[in-house]
């Protein structure tokens, strides 16, 4: 937005379970100037939250930018459901096994829960939050302050299978059957949210040449997001044999929160799917009131060129 000249930066707080497509995700978003990152908050998912923390902090020392990181959920909402951490895809450490260094940086004093509900309450109706794992720390903010979390701006959401089949079972995407009831709690919660599911991020691929371009840079932070994208991709050919490439899920989230041009949608209302076979299936209705923009195809070229120019 500009305002009588003045450029005003969108206040960005981006909870992460960092992951290979997440570092992508925060590099892209901490080189767009349109977005102002006030802090990450973690969570578990790809990996225990301890080791979603430390990744965030090694990416962060890596890109040599420094910004509040504030631990979160390393439970489900409803205690006792089993996590799996998906090592196939994103190695031993989350991050393609590529992690070699402690990070010096630390995390900030204070839990994410509380970071997010203090920052909305300072910003009211100024916030987006940009959620690209399990909804956990969304949802814990939603049940501790409700009229606070009313004052978000928006929330962009990497997760979901609206239209198309899971990628950890057939109904379930990975982000939603992490903790499939903090998803359907904050997909009824009223909150300004738009869906980027696999339903377009499976329609946005980088492709493997990409990797010798940001390795060619000779710079630190591009060879280690060179590295572990090779993992992440080795992942993907043994899933869609012959792609010559990976999804970009995470980045894609960052993208839209930039320029929802990016993506067309349509208005649903979203539930979840917390028992039996199909647990973490997202079912789209129209009818009633619909709430969510759930995004529905993306202009895939133009989003990845965007992605390209930015990441390294
Ligand atoms: C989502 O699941 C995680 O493995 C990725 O980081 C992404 O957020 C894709 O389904
Ligand atoms: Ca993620």
């Amino acid at each position: 937005m500009i305002l009588e000249g003045v450029e005003i930066l969108k206040p960005i707080i981006f909870d992460v379970d960092t992951g290979i497509d997440d570092a992508m995700a925060m590099a892209y978003a901490l080189n767009s100037p349109e977005l102002e990152v006030l802090g990450f908050t973690t969570c578990f998912g790809n990996v225990p939250v301890v080791e979603s923390t430390r990744n965030t902090l090694a990416v962060l020392e890596k890109l040599n930018r420094r910004i509040p990181v504030f631990e979160g959920a390393d439970q489900t909402l409803v205690r006792g459901r089993k996590k799996k951490y998906p090592k196939h895809v994103h190695g031993e450490d989350g991050l393609g096994n590529t992690l070699q260094f402690e990070p010096t940086i630390k995390a900030s004093q204070g839990n994410a829960v509380d970071f997010i509900i203090d920052q909305v309450k300072s910003r009211p109706h100024e916030i987006t939050i940009i959620a690209v794992g399990p909804m956990t720390n969304i949802a814990m903010a939603i049940k501790k302050a409700p009229t606070i979390m009313s004052l978000v701006k928006e929330v962009v959401i990497m997760g979901g299978a609206v239209n198309v089949p899971g990628n950890v079972t057939p109904y379930a995407e990975a982000n939603i059957i992490s903790d499939p009831e903090a998803a359907d709690q904050v997909f009824a919660s009223g909150l300004p949210i738009t869906l980027v599911g696999l339903d377009v991020t499976l329609q946005t691929y980088l492709l493997k040449s990409k990797l010798d371009d940001w390795r060619a840079t000779g710079k630190e932070s591009a060879k280690f997001l060179a590295e572990m994208t090779d993992y992440y991709m080795k992942a993907y050919e043994n899933s869609h044999p012959g792609l010559g490439g990976c999804a970009l899920h995470d980045p894609l989230a960052v993208g839209v929160a930039i320029d929802s041009s990016f993506v067309s949608t349509e208005w649903m209302n979203v539930k979840v799917v917390t028992e039996g076979e199909e647990t973490g299936r997202t079912i789209g209705q129209k009818d009633g009131e619909p709430r969510i923009r759930v995004c529905t195809n993306v202009e895939s070229d133009r989003f990845v060129k965007h992605f390209l120019e930015r990441v390294i």
